[in-house]
């Protein structure tokens, strides 16, 4: 690897740094990330303050006569007939008959752990008794409760309900907090709000004044917010030795977060639940009968399996689709639930069997089945609302007279979340389909069916703006085992798992905590862009931390390519690069690819690197797979522009409705391409709300066709990944690569050849000396490209460049 003394990065964080305060003065990106990185732009740390001057006698007498008036409030309420009815409900949930021992639990210690099945009342419960016991106290003015939830969904939903528990309208003494979004009043004493906004509350109050309580919900979810949050609060407990902390969840792993409160005491809410019977994919298909007839059926199953299914399957079984089931077991290796076996387990896909094999099972237990809801778990909204169409133009589906069919998502409004808790009418079977959030944070009271389709989009490290991640993944048992639970809450119940029983066995037993399969430079800057002081020093506090040497080698990295500098401290590049929700290395690529107006190649190419290959490479047509991908890649000496041109060719294919013939032909996976396709439109919506990209497609792809810009904004992604190239035939002297992977020798995977040109400006950092050799360089560079839209930008770069170099 050669480290080359010149580069364009420096320049870059110029051209951003301008962008930024652009941006700012205008004002025009109000509510975009822009903004949210200016608020933290500084690098200072938050510290704690002093503590609070004791409250005026004035003050005091006004808190206690407000508290008095509170108190009255409940009471009136409790004593009306609606207040009564409420409470014989909330009397006969679980976590009743533990309130005393809860309370006295909580103003006894410091730190609490609560655990209970889901539905016994934590969430809805637990917070209200300590409000209800502070109004008592008479202290109800004087008290302020937060308690987080990981989704914006159930801090809305739970909200509303405690309202109406307690009689009120929401923004009275309940209220909610989600990013852009709140009611709260000048009363609220309960706040329901997303771990985000309390992190982000914790960054301009590092104390939580004011605030009495604080109650992290779901823990056992191990998000990354609600493991960053816990470290921040529990360096926050000795010097706010009046402030109460309340852990929750719904799996007991309760000891492992005691542990970390140096032995918190741990209470449980017993509760009951019916047993419900479990069937996987080979009883499943028995059971209702459902079978392939033709071949183009098969390709439901993901194309890859179709090339070996071809020659196999379909001479020698009874059954085609219990051979199907059987290939993809053999293909897949369950020996280790490695990144490498999710890769083998993604042959077994069930994104691509989903739609119709979900449509027979609901429709077998419309026809066969008692009554209750059936609740089918999703990965994403999109799914769910693909499949919600074709449901709808069901016949016995999509009659509502006999089915209520609704989605259920994050991001729905409120009146359709009420929908999801009513009983439909006798005689209409309610299907919820739903993403692994009704796992555990809500609760619904009829369901007794569950579908789960085996897999759910892990959440994101993005914690400042809570972008969504991208790719489904394989759940845990304890997931699996948690979604099964939701047909036990009123009666016996049924679960149909839509893969095998083998699959099951090869899934982990607890989801690895967030924390710990975040890639770890992605981590790093995030610690640094929320301000929680030195990388290493602060991961050391996790309930879990990462090892301390990758933690290092990622810091080094960073500091490689510009996102650090030598202080640990985030460079422009660096902020922006936490705003993306993807490797620093794809993120610098997206954002030079939007600055340099060539994104349409750029985000394909970043898309290709975040989902996998979509060229197929079949053991048994190895050398016909070869041929057809290299007719893309070998004139561009380029896996990644090979991957550009076949999404390109395939996107033209699809306009004429002959995707799939296409695909076949050139060996591509239709499904990677069509999960590419959706990456590209989610990093383009992101680029724009960074305020990266303003303009209309057009004009970000200015100088989309030129391969020379192209490659030296791989290379400017890709490096230190450099060789030389060795290669007669190589007409580039560079080759810069992805990944290398030792196997017997070492091998470079996903290259791409470049020139001298493009590696001396675009790959690595200026050298404080390099300063004017690296201006010859790019005078020379423009006039190899003789573009004035670059030459511009050059132009004032090197004015900025000029400035600097006679300041210093
Ligand atoms: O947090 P946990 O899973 O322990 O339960 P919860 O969310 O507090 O819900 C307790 C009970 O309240 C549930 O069993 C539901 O019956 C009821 N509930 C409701 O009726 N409507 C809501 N929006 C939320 C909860
Ligand atoms: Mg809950």
């Amino acid at each position: 690897e050669v480290i080359l003394p010149f580069g364009l990065l420096k320049d870059v964080d110029i051209l951003l740094k301008r962008h930024l305060s652009q941006k700012s003065t205008k004002g025009a990106v109000s509510n975009s990330s822009i903004s949210r990185a200016d608020d933290i732009l500084g690098n200072q740390e938050a510290s704690y303050d002093q503590p609070e001057p004791p409250i005026s006698a004035t003050k005091e007498r006004i808190l206690r006569q407000k508290s008095l008036e509170l108190c009255d409030r409940q009471q009136e309420w409790q004593d009306s007939p609606e207040g009564q009815k409420m409470l014989e409900f909330r009397r006969s949930l679980p976590a009743y008959q533990e309130r005393e021992i809860l309370l006295k639990a909580i103003s006894k210690n410091q730190v609490v752990v609560i655990s209970g099945e889901t539905g016994c009342g934590k969430t809805t419960q637990v917070p209200q008794y300590i409000l209800e016991s502070e109004i008592e106290a008479a202290r109800g003015a004087s008290c302020n409760i937060i308690c987080t939830q990981p989704r914006r969904i159930s801090a809305m939903s739970v909200s509303e309900r405690v309202a109406a528990e307690r009689g009120e309208q929401i923004g009275e003494s309940v209220g909610y907090k989600v990013r852009l979004e709140g009611m709260k009043g000048r009363d609220t004493r309960l706040l329901f709000c997303t771990t985000g906004v309390l992190l982000r509350r914790l960054l301009v109050d590092r104390n939580l004044r004011g605030v009495s309580h604080v109650i992290v919900d779901e823990i056992h979810e191990r998000g990354m917010n609600e493991d960053f949050l816990l470290i921040v609060l529990k360096d926050l407990l000795p010097h706010r030795p009046d402030l109460r902390l309340i852990l929750m969840s719904a799996t007991l792993n309760a000891e492992l977060f005691s542990s970390y409160f140096r032995g918190a005491p741990m209470l449980h809410i017993p509760g009951f639940t019916y047993p419900v019977r479990a069937h996987f994919l080979e009883n499943i298909l028995e059971m209702t009968g459902y079978r392939l007839t033709s071949y183009n059926q098969i390709d439901d199953y993901g194309q890859e399996k179709a090339w070996k299914m071809q020659k196999q399957t379909l001479r020698k079984r009874k059954s085609q689709i219990a051979s199907a089931v059987e290939d993809a077991v053999e293909a897949a290796d369950f020996s280790d639930y490695s990144h490498r076996t999710q890769e083998s387990l993604s042959c077994w896909n069930p994104d691509s069997i989903g739609f119709n094999l979900i449509e027979h099972v609901l429709c077998y237990i419309c026809k066969n089945e008692r009554p209750g809801a059936v609740l089918v778990f999703m990965t994403g909204w999109e799914d769910i609302n693909t499949l919600k169409d074709q449901l709808q133009a069901h016949p016995l589906l999509g009659d509502p007279s006999r089915v209520l069919l609704l989605a259920c998502h994050g991001s729905m409004a409120s009146s359709e979340q009420r929908l999801i808790f009513n009983r439909p009418p006798d005689g209409v079977r309610k299907i919820l389909l739903a993403t692994n959030m009704a796992e555990t944070s809500i609760t619904i009271n009829d369901v007794v069916f569950v579908v789960d389709c085996g897999k759910a989009k892990e959440t994101s490290y993005d914690a400042l703006n809570n972008t969504p991640c991208l790719l489904p993944t394989w759940i845990s048992k304890a997931s699996a085992r948690q979604r099964r639970g939701r047909a036990g809450r009123v009666q016996p119940g049924d679960c149909y798992h839509l893969y095998p029983r083998c699959v099951y066995d090869a899934f982990t037993d607890y989801q690895l905590p967030e924390l710990l399969r975040t890639p770890l430079q992605s981590l790093c800057l995030q610690i640094k862009s929320l301000q929680l002081g030195g990388i290493s020093e602060f991961l050391s506090k996790a309930l879990q931390p990462p090892e301390s040497l990758s933690v290092q080698n990622a810091i080094d990295y960073l500091k490689t390519i510009g996102a650090l500098d030598e202080r640990e401290n985030l460079t422009v590049l660096g902020r922006h690069l936490s705003m993306l929700p993807v490797e620093p290395k794809l993120g610098k690529m997206l954002i030079l690819g939007a600055i340099f107006k060539c994104l349409d190649p750029i985000m394909t190419v970043v898309a290709g690197l975040s989902v996998r290959d979509p060229f197929l490479m079949p053991y048994d047509k190895k050398d016909l797979a070869e041929s057809a991908k290299a007719q893309f890649s070998a004139r561009e000496f380029s896996d990644h522009l090979a991957v550009v041109r076949a999404y390109e060719g395939w996107k033209c294919a699809e306009r004429q409705q002959s995707g799939y013939e296409y695909c076949w032909t050139n060996f591509l996976s239709a499904q990677t391409l069509k999960a590419i396709d959706s990456l590209r439109k989610q990093f383009f919506y992101l680029l724009k709300d960074t305020g990266l990209v303003d303009l209309d497609k057009e004009s970000c792809n200015m100088w989309s066709h030129d391969q020379h810009l192209v490659r030296a904004i791989i290379c400017a992604g890709l490096f230190p990944g450099v060789c030389s190239a060795v290669e007669p035939e190589i007409p580039y002297p560079w080759l810069v690569f992805n990944d290398k992977v030792k196997v017997n020798a070492v091998f470079l995977r996903d290259s791409t050849a470049v020139s001298d040109s493009a590696m001396l400006l675009f790959g690595g950092r200026i050298s404080r000396g390099g300063l004017d050799g690296h201006l010859k360089m790019l005078g020379g560079y423009l006039e190899f490209f003789m573009k004035p839209e670059l030459a511009n930008i050059y132009l004032s770069i090197k004015q900025e460049l000029d400035e600097l170099v006679l300041s210093k």
